[in-house]
C-alpha cells in the first residue's frame, strides 16, 4: 500500500470540487497505474458558507494553515488571476511544497520568476491545465516533442469563444445568449470580458511560445482582436463563401522573428479546426522531424480541467523533476505578419459612389479582390448596408493603411472589420 500524499487546495469551486470527485472515483485505477494515493487535507476558500460539500477537507480562509501544515506536500492553486494568486504560490513553494496550478494569467506573467522560485527551493511547479483544458499539451510539447524544433503552433485554445461560434452557426443564437450559455456551463472565466476579448486566448499563446520556442512574449504585446466585433451576418457571408470562423492563436518562426496573432479568421470549412465543436480545443503543432500533429479535445469544462490537474499531482508524486523549464527564455520579436487573404466587412450607408470609392482606395493600395458582395437595407429615402469583400493575399499592414482611408468617408456607418482567412491547405511545407 502506498503512503497517502496530502494536498492542500488554494480555490474550491468549480475546478476543485472536479478534483476532489476525480480523486475519489479514480482513486483505485491511480494507485493501479501509478501507485499513489492523495488526500485533499486543506481548502483555502473565499466565503466558507458557499461551499456545499466539504468532504471532511479543513477549510479556511486564508492560506496560513494550510501552509503551515507539514503534512500538506502539493499545493493546487486553482484562483484564477494574479492576485492573490502570485503571493500564495511564492509563499507555497518558498516552504517547501510543490504546486500545480491551472492559472495562465499566472504562468503567462510570472512563470520564469515562479519556476527560478520553486528551483531556488528544490521544489516543482507544473501547469499543464493552463492550456488546452483536458488535452495534455504542455508536457506533450516539452517532453515528447522536445527532439524537434517547433516552427509553428496554430490553434483553437479558447472554449468559451469556441462554444459561442458554434452556437452562433448551428442554431443562430445571438452573442449575448451564446455567452450566457458558455458561462451556465462553467467555462468562462469569472470576467468573460478576458475571454471575448482574446486576452485568455494570448497569455495561453504566450505559455505556448515559452514552450514551443523558448522565448516570452508579454501576453499584452501579442496582436490581439477578440470575437465581440463579430456579427450574425460575418458567420453567414463566411458560410457562404465556404468558411468557418473561428478564434485562433497562431505563433510561427518567421524572418528571424515569429508571426504571433490571436484574431477570429475564417477556416475553409473541410479543415479539421474549422470542425473543432463546442467548447473542444485542437492545436497544430510544427515539429521539424515530427511533421505536423493535431491535438484536440475539451478545453475547458469540470473534469475535463481536473484530470490535467491531478496528472501533475500524480507527475510530481511519482516522476524527477524536468529540466527544460529552467532554460534561459531567448528575447526574439514579433516579425512583420504574413501576408494572407483577408474578409473584410465595410459598414457604409447608401449613398451613391460609395462602392466605387472603397474599391478604388483598394485598387490604389494594390488590394486585389477574389469576391464582392453587398447588401443593402433601404428606409425611405436613405438605406445602409454592408460591402462584404475577399480579397488576394495583402500583407496585414497595407490593408490597414488602406482601411484607415476607408474609415474616414463620410459614407462609412461604422468600423470596417478585416479578418484573415487561414492559409491551410494541409501541410503547406510539403
Ligand atoms: N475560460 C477558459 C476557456 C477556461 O473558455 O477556454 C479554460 O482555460
Amino acid at each position: 500500500m502506498s503512503e497517502i500524499i496530502g494536498i492542500g487546495l488554494l480555490g474550491l469551486g468549480n475546478v476543485g470540487s472536479g478534483l476532489v470527485e476525480l480523486i475519489s472515483t479514480n482513486r483505485e485505477h491511480i494507485q493501479d497505474r501509478a501507485d499513489v494515493n492523495f488526500k485533499i487535507l486543506h481548502a483555502v476558500v473565499k466565503d466558507l458558507n458557499k461551499v456545499r460539500q466539504s468532504n471532511g477537507i479543513e477549510l479556511s480562509t486564508t492560506p496560513d494553515k494550510l501552509l503551515a501544515e507539514d503534512d500538506v506536500k502539493i499545493v493546487v492553486e486553482l484562483l484564477g488571476g494574479v492576485d492573490p494568486a502570485f503571493e500564495w504560490v511564492s509563499k507555497s513553494l518558498k516552504s517547501g511544497k510543490h504546486v500545480v496550478t491551472a492559472n495562465k494569467s499566472l504562468i503567462a506573467e510570472y512563470g520564469d520568476e515562479l519556476l527560478k522560485i520553486a528551483a531556488d527551493n528544490n521544489v516543482r511547479l507544473l501547469y499543464e491545465a493552463s492550456v488546452g483544458g483536458g488535452i495534455p499539451l504542455i508536457r506533450t510539447i516539452q517532453d515528447g516533442l522536445i527532439a524537434n524544433e517547433i516552427e509553428s503552433v496554430t490553434g483553437i485554445v479558447n472554449g468559451t469563444t469556441n462554444y459561442i461560434l458554434t452556437k452562433m452557426e448551428e442554431e443562430n443564437l445571438g452573442y449575448a445568449e451564446a455567452l450566457k450559455l458558455a458561462q451556465a456551463a462553467g467555462f468562462a472565466e469569472p470576467d468573460p470580458t478576458l475571454d471575448v476579448n482574446g486576452a485568455d486566448v494570448a497569455q495561453k499563446l504566450s505559455i505556448l511560445c515559452r514552450l514551443a520556442f523558448s522565448t516570452h512574449y508579454d501576453s499584452t504585446k501579442i496582436p490581439c482582436q477578440g470575437v465581440d466585433i463579430l456579427t450574425q451576418d460575418d458567420i453567414s457571408v463566411a458560410e457562404e463563401f465556404g468558411y468557418r470562423i473561428k478564434m485562433i492563436a497562431h505563433a510561427e518562426i518567421l524572418n528571424g522573428g515569429h508571426d504571433l496573432w490571436v484574431e477570429p479568421a475564417l477556416i475553409p470549412s473541410d479543415h479539421p479546426l474549422a470542425n473543432v465543436r463546442n467548447e473542444n480545443n485542437a492545436l497544430l503543432v510544427y515539429g521539424n522531424a515530427v511533421g505536423e500533429l493535431m491535438f484536440y479535445g475539451k478545453g475547458a469544462g469540470r473534469l475535463p480541467t481536473a484530470s490535467a490537474v491531478l496528472s501533475d499531482v500524480i507527475e510530481i508524486a511519482i516522476a524527477s523533476p524536468l529540466h527544460t523549464d529552467m532554460v534561459e527564455r531567448k528575447r526574439i520579436g514579433i516579425s512583420e505578419l504574413r501576408s494572407s487573404n483577408f474578409y473584410v466587412r465595410l459598414p457604409i450607408l447608401d449613398k451613391p459612389g460609395v462602392i466605387g470609392k472603397i474599391t478604388t482606395v483598394l485598387g490604389e493600395h494594390q488590394i486585389s479582390i477574389s469576391h464582392a458582395s453587398a447588401a443593402i437595407r433601404k428606409n425611405g429615402d436613405s438605406g445602409f448596408g454592408q460591402v462584404r469583400i475577399i480579397t488576394h493575399a495583402v500583407d496585414p499592414a497595407k490593408l490597414n493603411l488602406a482601411l484607415k482611408e476607408i474609415k474616414g468617408f463620410p459614407e462609412m456607418s461604422g468600423e470596417p472589420v478585416a479578418l484573415r482567412i487561414l492559409e491551410v491547405n494541409g501541410d503547406r511545407r510539403n
